[in-house]
């Protein structure tokens, strides 16, 4: 059975809790902006294309909520774009619905907004396949793949992206094994990525985010595949914090190192990575994991949720559009203006 992180309901929208998983599958009804707000703050709805998709639904809880004037929905926009700030997708998924409301007669919105919301996941469902298949053409046969955090069916509703790519090369037979790191703090890598590989009955080890550096070294892996939450106009692309790393080691051992993501994680407005706003977390998810403590009460801790690998450590970008190569100023915006 496909995963289904992500179902509309009106006026409810239904998604698999990932904080739960893989120890239970337990679905959670959003019906309200606050229901919204604790399910990305908590990453019960995490990466970044799926964010999309809740942003614009948001919207549509919005409208059927506190109503569908312009300023309602305008300030319910900008409220849904401000709970994660790195994954540029939240905000730009409740910005294009937005734009799309407004443009219609206000008793027809909140009907609206969640047909629109239902037609950005057809459209991930299908760029998801479209990405994952160029990406799999640049695996070699017979190749081991190391990807970070979680960017299968849970973090897009689609077949994923740099996952996508791994499921697609595994179908293709050209795929031996994925090693996925088990993501610390929050482990989408142990808890979520795993959980998927297992259930495609996909070759994988997991290993400690510490190992990644002597996997790449020891010539196991032909290539590092990851998503990305925003991709500066240059190509710097911010992700999963301990991205940049594998993107360094990767590059030291001639190990070409890949990004995969939608054209919607590419944001013109950054120049470059320096204008990445990244997310800082609790201190609490470094020193313990709900109420088990192994760190003492009251340490600080430096808890970026992202970094940002520059982009000439980057081989390509695959998109649903093709892959970027370097210049990515020229290639990115190429293939933004791609149809
Ligand atoms: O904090 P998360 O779990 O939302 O972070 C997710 C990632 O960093 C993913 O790699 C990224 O969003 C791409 S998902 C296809």
């Amino acid at each position: 059975m496909d995963v289904v992180p992500i179902a509309f309901r009106p006026p409810v929208v239904t998604i698999l809790d990932q904080t739960r998983l893989p120890a239970a599958e337990v679905t959670r009804e959003l019906r309200t902006m606050e229901d919204v707000e604790d399910a990305v703050r908590t990453l019960a709805i995490r990466g970044a294309p799926l964010l999309g998709i809740m942003g614009a639904a948001a919207m549509a809880i919005a409208a059927e909520t506190l109503g569908s004037a312009p300023d309602v929905l305008t300030a319910a926009a900008h409220r849904i774009g401000t709970i994660r700030p790195t994954a540029v997708e939240l905000a730009t998924g409740a910005a294009g619905a937005l734009r799309f409301a407004l443009e219609m007669p206000e008793r027809e919105r909140p009907e609206a907004l969640w047909e629109f919301a239902e037609r950005y996941l057809s459209r991930r469902i299908t760029e998801d396949r479209q990405l994952s298949a160029f990406g799999a053409a640049l695996l070699p046969t017979g190749c081991a793949v190391l990807t970070h955090c979680n960017t299968g069916a849970l973090a897009t509703g689609g077949i994923g992206t740099a996952l996508g790519v791994v499921r697609v090369a595994w179908e293709q037979g050209k795929l031996t094994r994925c090693y996925a790191t088990e993501t610390r703090p929050l482990l989408q890598g142990a808890r979520l990525t795993a959980w998927e590989l297992k259930r495609l009955g996909i070759p994988a080890s997991l290993l400690p985010d510490t190992a990644a550096a002597s996997l790449v070294a020891s010539g196991r892996v032909q290539a590092v595949i990851t998503g990305a939450d925003r991709i500066a106009a240059n190509g710097d692309s911010a992700n999963k914090v301990g991205t940049y790393g594998l993107a360094a080691v990767a590059h030291r051992h001639g190990v070409p190192f890949y990004i995969a993501a939608p054209r919607s994680t590419i944001d013109p407005s950054c120049p470059s990575g320096d204008a990445i706003p990244i997310e800082f977390r609790d201190a609490r998810e470094v020193g313990g994991w709900g109420d088990i403590r192994w760190a003492p009460d009251g340490i600080e801790a430096y808890n970026p949720a992202f970094d940002v690998t520059p982009a000439a450590l980057i081989a390509g970008i695959i998109t649903e559009a093709g892959v970027a190569r370097p210049p990515y100023e020229q290639s990115l915006a190429a293939l933004l203006e791609a149809p």
